[in-house]
């Protein structure tokens, strides 16, 4: 359809001016890979509204359209400080879109790329603002799926004590859910896959813990400037997410105190049951970890996290649940080995 085309794929000045659903659209602000996104004026409340328009093949998949609109409406409930309130989710013209607030800034992907690393204190500052959005929405029975920095729109704050204000966006409006679990044929884009947990590729049912996952890797890139697993290609780095011990925060950054490295081996835990039972958890812990204190000392609220020895332990114990082989606890696959079979479906088999 001509208009459909239009809408998503027409050159974006094509866009500006035009009114969609009760928007006028006034300037593209950037695209991701499934979506673009606008400022625009909201004609009925005469305010500026980002307004997210999805990529047309996603309103023919239906199980994406049943996510969208049952997290959409999910999200569109919580009334949360660091979470993007979303003003309106549908469908116009072949094209589902969401319109939210709009947020002046930049967002964490952004800010990461041009600053690098950041200083421990606004990291944490940003983390714990995070931590509180993702809690909230776990709360609500909501699992967001796709915590990366591109989701994550950073603000200017209220004064010299809260120099920026974080906001979590785009709850289940990720292809990942999808393709992971193998509905997606080989090459199709998943977006990043910096920040998946082992059991979303795995296809096996996702909980908070999975967001508790890719919050960890957003924090590690925080502090370091890269995530936790860096690889040639997505084969090796889905392997590493699963299988491979992430080096020591500390051998990145050595300045920082000895006890940050138990925090994430905790947050980053393959296993979903052995990693903090929040985000805001996490965030006490590194809290104090980062002062140089064991996170053992911590408070009730968080659990002793498992040192080197005792993830081992725990990795031993766990069956594979239908899996590939397990190599030796903490070995590195740095080897080439062959696609295991839950890789199949997105990488096809070699053999
Ligand atoms: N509510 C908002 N206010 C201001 N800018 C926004 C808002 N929502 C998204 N953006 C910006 O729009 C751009 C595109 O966002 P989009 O979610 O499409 O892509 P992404 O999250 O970077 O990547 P992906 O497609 O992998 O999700 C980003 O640069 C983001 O900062
Ligand atoms: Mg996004």
């Amino acid at each position: 359809m001509a208009r459909e085309t239009s809408l998503f794929s027409g050159r974006p000045s094509e866009l500006i001016g035009r009114q969609v659903a009760g928007y006028r659209i006034e300037e593209e602000i950037g695209r991701g890979g499934m979506a673009v996104v606008y400022r625009a004026r909201d004609l009925r409340l005469d305010r500026p509204v980002a307004l997210k328009l999805l990529a047309p093949e996603l309103a023919r998949n239906d199980t994406f359209r049943r996510r969208f609109s049952h997290e959409s409406r999910a999200a569109a409930a919580i009334d949360h400080p660091h979470i993007v309130p979303v003003f309106e989710a549908g469908e116009t013209d072949g094209v589902l879109f969401i319109a939210m607030r709009y947020v002046a800034g930049s967002d964490l992907r952004h800010l990461l790329d041009r600053q690098g690393p950041l200083p421990p204190a606004t990291a944490v500052r940003i983390a714990a603002q995070v931590a509180s959005a993702l809690d909230a929405a776990h709360e609500h029975g909501l699992v967001h799926r796709d915590v990366k920095p591109g989701n994550i729109l950073v603000a200017r704050g209220t004064d010299s004590d809260h120099p920026e204000h974080a906001y979590l966006t785009d709850f289940g409006l990720t292809k990942k859910s999808l393709s992971l679990t193998g509905v997606t044929t080989v090459g199709q884009f998943v977006g990043t896959l910096d920040y998946v947990a082992p059991e979303q590729i795995s296809g096996k049912p996702v909980d908070a813990r999975c967001d508790v996952y890719g919050f960890a890797c957003v924090v590690h890139e925080c502090l370091t400037g890269q995530p936790p697993f860096r690889r040639d290609d997505d084969m090796a780095l889905l392997w590493a997410h699963q299988y491979d011990q992430p080096p020591p925060l500390t051998t990145l950054r050595p300045d920082l105190p000895a006890p940050v490295d138990a925090v994430f081996a905790k947050g980053l835990a393959k296993s979903p049951d052995a990693r903090y039972e929040s985000c805001l958890a996490f965030v006490a812990a590194l809290r104090t970890a980062l002062r140089g204190d064991e996170p053992e000392v911590v408070g009730e609220a968080v659990a002793h996290p498992p040192t080197q020895v005792d993830l081992r332990v725990v990795e031993e114990q766990r069956e594979p649940e239908g899996l590939v082989e397990r190599g030796e606890p903490g070995e590195r696959a740095t080897e080439p080995k062959p696609p295991p079979r839950w890789a199949e479906p997105f990488f096809g088999s070699r053999r």
